[in-house]
């Protein structure tokens, strides 16, 4: 099954103005792959009619299928550590009381938020922290919010981490690890669109916006990072991914390390 060049422009495009990222035509196998299981499941195998389907916009469902299915979600626990080291020195200061509140903006299917609220259960201990995980994808938020995990996702997770906060599952659950709920009582997932105006989600000690800034041209990039850092409390910090540098943009923030910024 092909894609004509007029169905691959007009999913890019709906794919575009709903998520901000542009597609371009290098990507074109890519999404011919993605859409043809998704086309055979709706029962419209051919895929220019699937994509006329889809775009004519009369089922929010398929689009969602489709959006979701577009997203860019790997991901993996305690990738790009140096955040983490840093992480555990800011939860180990005193804090007075104030909950340590911490967002995953782009969280995939959870590894990240997992790993951070692992870190925090370390260093602060049970109570008096908070992390906050979104994404684009309400499939990712879905699976995010199962905290279930195959066994070998957690394969470079440090072995104390593991022995206290990954539950192995046994029967149906066999293979897979359950994220403890003294993490989960402590951390809640939503869907949050970054190039939209953002849900109300309170202020943040950290926020995490990794590997999803390269995926928008420099414009859009700048307008999202203006957005997500009105959310950090005062002396907060942002965490970009180390590909992401924001040097050179003008965006009201200077770095204080490697993909480690502070608000002007
Ligand atoms: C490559 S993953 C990064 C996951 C994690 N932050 C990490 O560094 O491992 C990128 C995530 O960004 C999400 N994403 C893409 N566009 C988005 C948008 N406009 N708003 C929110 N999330 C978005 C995707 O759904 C995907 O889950």
């Amino acid at each position: 099954m092909t894609l004509s060049t007029p169905s691959f422009t007009a999913v890019t495009d709906l794919f575009h103005r709903v998520s901000g990222i542009r597609l371009s035509d290098a990507k074109r196998s890519l999404v011919t792959g993605r859409l043809q299981k998704l086309a055979a499941e709706a029962g419209i195998p051919d895929l220019d009619r699937y994509v006329e389907h889809v775009v004519a916009g009369r089922d929010a469902d398929e689009t969602r299928r489709v959006i979701d299915r577009l997203t860019t979600n790997e991901t993996y626990f305690f990738r790009e550590p140096q955040h983490f080291d840093l992480l555990a020195d800011l939860a180990r200061k005193p804090r007075h009381g104030a909950t340590f509140r911490v967002w995953s903006a782009a969280s995939s299917s959870g590894e990240e938020a997992f790993s951070i609220a692992m870190v925090l259960a370390e260093h602060i201990g049970p109570r008096g922290w908070e992390v906050v995980g979104t994404d684009l994808s309400t499939a990712m938020v879905d699976s995010a919010r199962r905290a279930l995990f195959p066994i070998d996702r957690v394969r470079d997770t440090p072995t104390a981490l593991v022995k206290k906060y990954c539950l192995r599952g046994q029967g149906d659950y066999q293979g897979q690890v359950l994220m403890a709920k003294e993490l989960r009582q402590n951390m809640r997932f939503d869907q949050a669109n970054l190039t939209e105006a953002l849900p109300d989600i309170g202020l943040f000690d950290v926020i995490f916006l990794r590997n999803v800034l390269i995926y928008f041209d420099p414009p859009s990039k700048a307008k999202i990072v203006r957005r997500v850092i009105e959310k950090l409390k005062p002396g907060a910090l942002l965490f970009t991914g180390h590909a992401e540098s924001l040097s050179g943009q003008d965006v009201g923030l200077r770095a204080s390390r490697p993909a480690v910024y502070e608000r002007n």
